[in-house]
Formats: structure tokens, sequence, C-alpha cells
């Protein structure tokens, strides 16, 4: 679907998606490290209520789409869930340009269709509005109590395995599964951060995870690591 002519804007997009990506996940890593530390139980109250609902069944996985517009290997996701994907296993959620529609004018996958979030958020790649753009995709799949694994993937996401292998795999753990590692040569930790988010803290790793409920609430409604990364 690209044009040649965009391939100059191609790789500054990479480099600015490998950019965020690497401050994302600090992020993430830190919320998880204070949820450790400092969580008390005092979630907002829709989002206790929905998890005394918890023990649903099917447990369904939520596969997050964070996409810059539309997803140019829609295909390739259609036969991941067309093959065997149980419909009552998994939900969709797309976060795109605000105004994006998904229908039949924009992707080859009827699976797509009407799944985007209404409330996205321009997204600058690299800045703040990337965590707030993935924490409203969380914050709308946490509605749902029936969703209990939460995958975030790019628009150059591909599955690697079929659905009932990732559905089982993921179902099959309660762990969250994110890349996380101590960067000696690091330069991007900012002192002024120091006060909320020690340097001995500090990790990187991939923004692309995949999240147990309890994690993904951490994620959704931090309020302690997001705004010293707003405020940056
Ligand atoms: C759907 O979920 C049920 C359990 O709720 C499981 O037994 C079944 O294997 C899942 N289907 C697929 C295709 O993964
Ligand atoms: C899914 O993939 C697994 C592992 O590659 C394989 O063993 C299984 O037979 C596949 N299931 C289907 C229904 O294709």
């Amino acid at each position: 679907m690209r044009k040649r002519g965009q391939n100059g804007l191609w790789v500054i997009w990479k480099v600015a998606a490998v950019v965020s990506f690497f401050i994302y996940l600090l992020i993430a890593l830190v919320r998880i490290y204070y949820y450790y530390y400092y969580s008390d139980d005092s979630d907002d109250d829709v989002n206790n209520n929905v998890d005394l609902l918890q023990q649903v069944n099917p447990r369904v996985v939520a596969f997050m789409f964070l996409v810059r517009r539309d997803l140019p290997l829609d295909f390739l996701w259609h036969t991941f869930f067309l093959q065997n994907g149980d419909a009552a296993n998994y939900s969709i959620y797309i976060h795109s340009e605000p105004g994006f529609v998904f229908d039949e004018t924009s992707t080859r996958s009827t699976f797509f269709y009407g799944r985007q979030l209404t409330n996205s958020i321009k997204v600058a790649w690299g800045q703040s509005t990337m965590i707030e753009a993935e924490r409203l995709l969380l914050r709308a799949a946490l509605q749902n109590p029936a969703n209990q694994r939460f995958i975030l993937l790019s628009d150059s996401c591909v599955p690697l395995y079929n659905f009932s292998y990732i559905y089982n795999y993921l179902m099959g753990s309660s762990k969250s599964f994110v890349d996380s590692f101590l960067d000696m040569k690091e330069g991007r930790y900012n002192p002024r951060m120091s006060s909320v988010i020690p340097m001995r803290k500090w990790r990187k790793g991939s923004q692309w995870i995949a999240l147990i409920r309890s994690h993904a609430k951490v994620v959704a409604y931090d309020d302690i690591v997001f705004p010293v990364f707003k405020k940056l």
C-alpha cells in the first residue's frame, strides 16, 4: 500500500518507532515495580466492580492494535482469526488516527470493522501521547471483564503461531510477558525523574507486551509514573 516516494518518511517512522518502544517499556516496567512497592487496593470503583465479575467463561484475549492509520497486514490477521480463532475467545481494539474509520474502504478484513476507539488521540512518536494511546486501549479493553490477557500490537506485528496456540500459551501462564534489561550505556535517564523514578529502577525494553489483567490495570490507571513522563 505504501508508495516508493514515501521510503524516506518510512525510515523516519521506523527510527521514531524504535525510540518510542524503548521509552515506553521503561515506563511500563517502572509502573509494574511501583505496583509491587506502593500498591494499595484503592482502584477506582468501576474497575473493582468489573473485577468482581472476573470468573467469566470463556476467558478472552484482547488484541489491541496501536496503529498509525490502517493495518497493512490485515490479510494475515484475517487468516489468523479465520483459521482457528474462536470468536468467543478474543476481542479486538484499535487505536488509530482520530477520525480514521475501519470499514470496507480501509481494510480487507471484516474482523476490523468498527473496532477502533472513538476517543483516540493524535499520537506523536516518542512522546507521552504514545503511552496515553496505549492506556486508552487498555482502559477500553478492561471494561469487558471477560478480557483476561491483553496483547499490544503494532501495525507491523504478525502472528507467528496459530490462534489456539497463542490462546493456550497466554492462558496457560499467570504471567505477563515484557522485555526488560539493564542497559549500561543508557543515556535517556533524566535525573529530574529521580524523586519518583530512582535510577536503580530504570530499565529498557520493547513496547510490545502481553499483560495479565492486574498488570493491565497498573498501566491503565497509573497516576504516579505517567505524569513524570508527561512533564518531561
Ligand atoms: C476457547 O476457550 C476455551 C476455554 O474457554 C478453550 O477450551 C478453547 O480451546 C478455546 N479455543 C481456541 C480456538 O483457542
Ligand atoms: C496450531 O499450532 C500448533 C503448534 O504449531 C499445532 O500443533 C496445532 O496442530 C495447530 N492447530 C491448528 C488447529 O492448526
